[in-house]
């Protein structure tokens, strides 16, 4: 029996990186994954690969694509047990850098994409009367960052979202969990395309980066199965850390 047998779980932004782990692990735990994203070549062919997988195409920063998907996955299999909201953009700037454009383009995927999976996610599991939503945030709403302004906002906009949906559900009696996952590095082809920047902007930055603890993906989805699991039945509003004391190290684990 696996640790989420037979639960219908969508996972946003499961193309590559941690939504893809994730979708992996759900499904070795007996999960039914549909997996969502807007990368739709990507996305066919990882899900071909996962037992039980199909793949849905989504742009989640359109509040009728979501619509359209929630209701075609309750019309096919009746129900929908877990939310991942994974997808997910940066780019590196400060404020002072940041245009109108970067700040509208990453607060659409990460906040409008969060907002509208929840909204929809929790009429849809409130009326089944219990479901869990995971909602994918980062170390940077914990500390932010000079380089990554609109990103560090979006994750914490993220973040305060989550624990309005689980304080709604728990005095509603909705039985919907919501919690937040905050990874530090991850080895994902995010991270490879900020490392890159970085060396061909400042070399110096880049060596002190080098230092920085790394975790794998499946350290991530290890978490987000504890969070779709009924193990975590007592979780709801949480903020859960994946990054080995970096937050409080700032980067740098002292050996
Ligand atoms: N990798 C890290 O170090 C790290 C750390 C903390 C948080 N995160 C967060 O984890 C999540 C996944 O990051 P990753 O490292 O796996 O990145 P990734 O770039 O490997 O994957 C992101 C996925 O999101 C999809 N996507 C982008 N825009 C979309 C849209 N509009 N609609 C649907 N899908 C869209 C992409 O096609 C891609 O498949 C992100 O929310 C990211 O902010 C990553």
């Amino acid at each position: 029996m696996g640790r989420v047998t037979d639960k219908v779980a969508i996972i946003t932004g499961a193309a590559s990186g941690l939504g893809l782990a994730s979708a992996r692990r759900l499904a070795e735990e007996g999960a039914r994954v549909v997996l969502a994203d807007i990368n739709l070549e990507q996305g066919q062919a990882v899900a071909d690969e996962i037992p039980g997988a199909r793949f849905e195409h989504l742009d989640v920063t359109r509040e009728a694509n979501w619509i359209a998907l929630i209701d075609k996955v309750i019309a096919d299999v009746g129900r929908l047990d877990i939310l991942l909201n994974c997808a997910g953009i940066v780019r590196l700037a400060s404020i002072e850098d940041t245009t109108e454009e970067i700040w509208r383009q990453i607060n659409a995927v990460g906040t409008d994409g969060t907002f509208f999976g929840c909204k929809h996610a929790l009429r849809v599991m409130k009326v089944a009367g219990g479901g869990s939503i995971i909602n994918m945030c980062s170390t940077a709403s914990i500390q932010g960052g000079p380089m990554i302004f609109a990103y560090a906002a979006s994750k914490s906009a993220i973040r305060g979202m989550t624990k309005s949906v689980a304080v709604l559900s728990a005095q509603h009696g909705y039985g919907v969990r919501c919690n937040s996952v905050h990874p530090g590095n991850m080895r994902t082809p995010m991270l490879e395309g900020m490392k890159e920047i970085v060396r061909e902007n400042d070399p110096e930055a880049a060596k002190a980066m080098e230092n920085v603890w790394v975790g794998e993906p499946v350290d991530v989805a290890n978490m987000v199965l504890f969070l779709a699991s009924d193990e975590s039945v007592a979780v709801n509003g949480a903020a859960m850390v994946v990054d080995n004391t970096t937050t409080i190290t700032e980067g740098v684990v002292p050996h």
